[in-house]
């Protein structure tokens, strides 16, 4: 039993602590504070240092080129199967996806003749061949009396593959990425003589525009011979420019024979 002194002593140090602002009685021990935060500290480390090792940070993986990819793939096409193969199997060109079909090429294989178009329209879509809607029907009129037939001794591509939605102008980005096959297409191709048909694929061959200038003149492009001419699907819109695309066609037709 504790005695009547004790009992006052303890009161008196209570009352004194009451004094001194103590309102609230937490514990029987006094905690020190500073020494739980230096522990929680510590064990924190430990935690770390117990934890198993991160593997190696990610290697980011690296942007695909697509441009190179192209050139690869082209290079790699030893005849026009497998470069048409290896088109259809090119996934970085987004125009693919809205496409129905891959539109490689039409004509005559070994022709001394190949024109290169823009891109499909929707026939061409449709049917997976270039030039068979109007502007196509158009150049098929122009050819006939210059003694050139697609089914004997003329070949066809276009710059794009794929048809641009809603007959866009395809964009710098897709001639630039499609260009490798084009350049593969025509040295598989080994025509004597190219045409150029319209601004794009003056754009894509030549790196220039200006058709109105640039037409019925021979220039070269990919070592060949090269003759740019109005594309046909203006001719329908401008029928007066057909006479300057009639020069053309003569233009081809001495060329073809000179080079025989
Ligand atoms: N215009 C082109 O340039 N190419 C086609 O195949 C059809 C229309």
């Amino acid at each position: 039993m504790e005695s009547a002194l004790e009992w006052h002593t303890a009161r008196a140090l209570l009352e004194w602590q009451l004094e001194m602002g103590v309102d609230e009685a937490i514990s029987d021990a006094p905690v020190d504070r500073f020494a739980v935060e230096v522990q929680a500290k510590e064990r924190a480390a430990e935690k770390k240092a117990q934890a198993p090792q991160a593997g190696p940070a990610r290697v980011k993986r690296p942007e695909i080129d697509p441009v190179a990819e192209a050139e690869k793939a082209a290079a790699a096409a030893q005849d026009l199967d497998a470069l048409k193969a290896a088109m259809a199997g090119f996934e970085h060109c987004e125009l693919k996806k809205g496409a129905r079909n891959l539109v490689f090429a039409d004509g005559k294989r070994g022709a001394r003749v190949m024109f290169v178009g823009e891109a499909p329209g929707r026939d061409e879509d449709q049917q997976g061949k270039p030039f068979v809607g109007r502007a196509g029907q158009l150049l098929d009129r122009m050819l006939e009396p210059v003694g050139l037939r697609r089914s004997e001794n003329v070949y066809i591509t276009n710059v794009l593959p794929w048809r641009p939605p809603q007959n866009r102008d395809p964009k710098p980005d897709e001639i630039a990425m499609l260009r490798p096959f084009l350049k593969r297409h025509i040295a598989l191709a080994k025509p004597d003589v190219l045409v150029i048909v319209g601004n794009i694929s003056c754009q894509a061959l030549l790196g220039k525009r200006g058709i109105t200038r640039l037409r019925g003149q021979w220039t070269e492009a990919e070592g060949r011979p090269a003759l740019p001419m109005f594309h046909p699907a203006y001719l329908l819109r401008n029928p007066p420019a057909k006479r300057d695309a009639w020069s053309d066609m003569l233009e081809l037709k001495a060329r073809l024979r000179a080079l025989a």
